[in-house]
């Protein structure tokens, strides 16, 4: 079958470093959990027959819904044509600011809902997905003239794949979307980074700090504890290396465009962490 890939551009998403973590993947597993799924550049990788994803973010996890369902999913392309074709940084503020009447915001119907996520994402500045503390989307216009929202053929892919397959899709906290993993099951938890200094991590409204990553830990030993397989990304940090002290370290670099500025670009080490032993051909 042939391979899907990201939708939407997601801040840590995974594409660019796709080669070095299939490497890591256990040989053999029963169901694949991802908990944190975002763009979704694993599991479109791996293209496993049963899986169970999950995203904190409803209105990206929405989008997933809107690909899997026939009529919602052809109904979103049209939105998106609209969009492509009405686009200008006036009629971006009027998509972006629909969040903000919470009222009317929660009555709008769910492709339209999935069109603007995407269709804010290509044409946002850095195809960022940012929230404020009222979780109004609150990155300004990407300055484009014209905007690509969606390749008709990946989208297609996409809809197989969430077809086909056992893929239950979830909108919850990791702790809750991982609660039925078994032994033999594969866990690949992609959460938002810590950080020595900042990081971004307004993916939601609630952020992720460092009892977030502590609670997450915790949550990896119950995992091990359980007989999964459990693997695990984030940047090689002290807390991060402190927590994790006793399972495989994988070193990697890569580029991470992580904020608006070019001095937020930089190269960073990043560890892919596992509870098993595999060996890199
Ligand atoms: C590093 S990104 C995942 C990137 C993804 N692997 C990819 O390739 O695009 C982290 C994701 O965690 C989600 N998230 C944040 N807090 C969460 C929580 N408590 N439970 C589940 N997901 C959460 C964010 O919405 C974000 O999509």
């Amino acid at each position: 079958m042939l391979k899907g890939k990201p939708f939407v551009k997601w801040a840590g998403g995974k594409r660019s470093i796709i080669d070095k973590l299939i490497k890591l993947v256990p040989e053999d597993f029963n169901t694949y959990y991802e908990p944190f799924i975002g763009g979704g550049a694993m599991l479109f990788e791996l293209q496993p027959k049963k899986a169970v994803i999950n995203d904190y973010n409803k209105e990206l996890i929405n989008v997933y819904e809107c690909i899997k369902d026939e009529n919602k999913f052809s109904n979103m392309c049209s939105e998106l044509n609209k969009h492509e074709m009405n686009h200008s940084e006036e009629y971006y503020y009027q998509i972006r600011n629909l969040d903000k009447d919470k009222k009317k915001f929660n009555r709008l119907i769910d492709y339209k809902r999935a069109a603007r996520t995407i269709y804010l994402n290509k044409a946002c500045f850095n195809g960022l997905y940012r929230v404020n503390s009222k979780n109004e989307f609150n990155v300004p216009y990407g300055k484009k003239n014209k905007v690509n929202t969606y390749d008709g053929s990946n989208l297609g892919i996409i809809h197989c794949l969430l077809n086909l397959f056992d893929i239950k899709i979830l909108s919850t906290d990791f702790e809750e979307a991982v609660k039925d993993a078994k032994k033999g099951d594969f866990i690949y938890f992609d959460p938002p980074y810590d950080s020595d200094t900042s990081a971004f991590n307004s993916y939601t409204e609630n952020g992720f700090d460092k009892e977030e990553q502590r609670r997450l830990a915790k949550v990896f030993k119950e995992m091990d504890k359980r007989g999964c397989y459990v693997m695990l990304s984030n940047y090689n940090t002290v807390l991060i290396k402190e927590l994790y002290k006793d399972y495989n370290f994988n070193y990697i670099t890569a580029q991470r465009n992580i904020g608006a500025k070019a001095k937020d670009r930089k190269i960073v080490e990043e560890v892919i962490i596992t509870n098993y032993n595999k060996d890199e051909d």
